[in-house]
C-alpha cells in the first residue's frame, strides 16, 4: 500500500529502508527542504536549543536514576555517592542540575520571543497553547525533581508548595493528604515524586512532538510577522537553519559548560547540601530562580477578595466570557447567541470593571454586606494568581486581536511589552527576598504588589485596549523586499 509520494535516494541502504519505511522522505520533507522564512534572527534558535536541552535532561536523568535511591533515609546519601564515588557521577549530576536552569533560560527566551513577535496569533493558537502546556509540565517536573535530593530546601520547598493546595475550600485538605500519601511530606511523597519525575519528561516529549507538528502545519512566524508569499521569501531548513541553529547551540553550550565546570552551584541554594530535617525550618525558604517571579505573585496577594472586587473582575471579562459561551452554544447546541463582534474584552467593560474592583479594594470593610463578604481568601487568591499568571497566556491570541503581529510595527505595544519584561525580572528579585525586606525605605511587598498589578494589567487591560486603539506602522510588501532594502541600507551606510 503506497502512502504519499516518496523520494528516491542515491545511497542504496537509505533507499532500501525508505522504500519499506519512508523515514528519510519524512525527515527530508520536514527538516531538509522544509521552507522557512529567510529573515530569522537569533531568537529563532531557542526552540532547537530547548529541544537539545530536553534530550540532555532525559539522558542524564536516566543515568542518575540508575544510582539514585528514592527513600528518605538514603536519598541524600545516594546523591552524595553519585557525586563522590560513581564514575563521572559529578558530571552527570551537574549537567542535570544546571541543565534544568539552562532549559528554563532557553524556554523563557523562546516564550518572550513568541510574545514580542506575536507568534501566538492566528493561525498558531494551538501551537502556542501546546507551548503553555509544555511550560506547566516543565514547572511540575522541575518542582518534583528538586525534592529528590532530600536536602533542606527540597523538604521545605515541597512542604510550602504542596500546602498551597490546602487553600481550596473543602477539597483542599484532602487533596494535600492525597498528594503527600500521608500527613506530611514523607517517604510515600518522595516515592511518588520520583515516579512522576521519571514519567513527566516523556509526556513533555510527546507534547513537544505535537508542538513541532503544529508548527510544521502552519509554518514559522518571523521577525516581521508577515506570512511568506512565494519562494523568494523562504529558504530550505537544511543547510541554512541547521547551520544557524548549530552555531547558536554551540554558543549556548559554551555558557552552559562555564556553569557546569566552573560554578556548578552558583544557581542552586547552599541549604540543599544539608540533609532534610523536619524539625528545623530554614530561615528563608526560596524556590529555584526560575520560579521566583511566580513565587512573588503568590506572595503579593495578602488581601481577601470581596464581592465588589469579584464583580469588577467579572465585568472586565464579560464580553470575553460571553463570546466564549456563544461559541460553545453554537458548536454544541447549534444555536446563535448575539456576539460582541470580536473575542477581545471591550475598553468600557475593562475600565468600568477596573474601577469597580479598585473601589471594592479601597472600601474593604466599609460597606457592610458587599465589601464584608470575602469570596476568595488571601491564600487562595495568591494560589489562583500564581497559576492564573501562566494560564492567562493561553488566552493571549484572543486578548490581543491587533491585526499586526510583530512588535517591530507596534511602537506602543513594544514599549509596554519591554516594561513587562523588566517587570517580570523585578518580580523575580522580589521573590528572592525575605517577605519583610525593604526597598528605598518602603516594604518590598508594596513594590511586589505593584509589579503583580502591572503583570496582570498588561494581559487583561493593555492587550485588549491596544488591539483596538494602536495604529500600527506600515508593513513591508514581502519578507524578500524587507531583507533587500535592509541590505541596501547597510551597503549605503558603508559607503
Ligand atoms: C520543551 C520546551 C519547548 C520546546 C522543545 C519547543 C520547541 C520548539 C521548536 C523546535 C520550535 C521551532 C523553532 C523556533 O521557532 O524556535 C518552536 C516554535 C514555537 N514555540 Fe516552542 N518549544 C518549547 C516550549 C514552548 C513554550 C513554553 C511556548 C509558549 C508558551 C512555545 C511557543 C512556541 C511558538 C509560538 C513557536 C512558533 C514560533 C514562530 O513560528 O515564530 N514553545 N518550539
Amino acid at each position: 500500500m503506497a502512502s504519499g509520494k516518496r523520494e528516491s535516494f542515491d545511497n542504496p541502504v537509505v533507499e532500501w529502508i525508505d522504500s519499506r519505511l519512508p523515514l528519510f522522505t519524512l525527515m527530508n520533507k520536514e527538516y531538509g527542504v522544509f521552507p522557512v522564512p529567510k529573515n530569522f534572527n537569533y531568537f529563532w534558535n531557542f526552540g532547537a536549543i530547548a529541544s537539545f536541552m530536553l534530550i540532555t535532561m532525559i539522558v542524564t536523568g536516566i543515568i542518575l536514576a540508575m544510582q539514585y535511591t528514592a527513600n528518605i533515609h538514603m536519598a541524600f546519601d545516594s546523591v552524595e555517592r553519585i557525586m563522590r564515588d560513581v564514575n563521572f557521577g559529578w558530571l552527570i549530576r551537574y549537567i542535570h542540575m544546571n541543565g534544568a536552569s539552562f532549559f528554563f533560560i532557553a524556554v523563557y527566551i523562546h516564550i518572550f520571543r513568541g510574545m514580542f513577535y506575536g507568534s501566538y496569533k492566528a493561525p498558531r493558537e494551538i501551537l502556542w497553547i501546546l507551548g503553555v502546556i509544555i511550560f506547566l509540565l516543565m514547572m511540575a517536573t522541575a518542582f518534583i525533581g528538586y525534592v529528590l535530593p532530600w536536602g533542606q530546601m527540597s523538604y521545605w520547598g515541597a512542604t510550602v508548595i504542596t500546602n498551597l493546595f490546602s487553600a481550596f475550600p473543602i477539597i483542599g485538605e484532602p487533596i494535600v493528604t492525597w498528594l503527600w500519601g500521608g500527613f506530611s511530606v514523607d517517604n510515600p511523597t518522595l516515592n511518588r515524586f520520583f515516579a512522576l519525575h521519571y514519567l513527566l519528561p516523556f509526556i513533555i516529549f510527546a507534547v513537544v512532538f505535537l508542538h513541532v507538528w503544529a508548527l510544521h502545519v502552519c509554518g514559522s512566524n518571523n521577525p516581521l510577522g508577515i506570512e511568506p508569499q512565494d519562494k523568494k521569501d523562504t529558504l530550505p531548513f537544511h543547510p541554512y537553519y541547521t547551520m544557524k541553529d548549530s552555531f547558536g547551540l554551540l554558543v549556548f553550550l559554551i555558557l552552559f559548560c562555564a556553569f557546569v565546570f566552573f560554578m556548578p552551584d552558583a544557581l542552586g541554594h547552599p541549604d540543599n547540601y544539608i540533609p532534610a530535617n523536619p524539625l528545623v525550618t530554614p530561615a528563608h525558604i526560596v524556590p529555584e530562580w526560575y520560579f521566583l517571579p511566580f513565587y512573588a505573585i503568590l506572595r503579593a496577594i495578602t488581601f481577601d477578595t470581596n464581592l465588589v472586587m469579584l464583580g469588577g473582575f467579572g465585568l472586565m471579562f464579560m464580553p470575553f466570557f460571553w463570546n466564549v459561551l456563544a461559541m460553545l452554544v453554537k458548536q454544541f447546541a447549534k444555536m446563535d447567541l448575539p456576539r460582541f463582534k470580536a473575542m477581545t474584552p471591550k475598553a468600557p467593560f475593562l475600565i468600568g470593571g477596573l474601577v469597580v474592583a479598585g473601589a471594592g479594594f479601597a472600601l474593604s470593610g466599609l460597606i457592610p454586606l458587599l465589601t464584608d463578604v470575602t469570596i476568595i481568601e488571601a491564600k487562595l487568591g495568591g494560589v489562583l494568581a500564581m497559576f492564573g499568571a501562566i494560564v492567562l497566556w493561553i488566552f493571549m491570541p484572543w486578548l490581543d486581536s491587533h491585526p499586526v503581529r510583530s512588535a517591530m510595527f507596534r511602537p506602543v505595544f513594544k514599549t509596554l511589552f519591554l516594561i513587562l519584561v523588566v517587570d517580570f525580572i523585578f518580580l523575580g528579585y522580589v521573590g528572592s527576598q525575605p517577605a519583610d525586606a525593604m526597598l528605598v525605605g518602603l516594604p518590598l511587598s508594596i513594590f511586589g504588589l505593584i509589579a503583580t498589578a502591572y503583570y496582570f494589567a498588561f494581559f487583561v487591560v493593555v492587550l485588549p485596549i491596544l488591539s483596538v486603539t494602536e495604529q500600527g506602522k506600515p508593513l513591508p510588501k514581502s519578507i524578500h523586499d524587507a531583507v533587500l532594502s535592509q541590505h541596501k541600507a547597510a551597503k549605503a551606510a558603508k559607503k
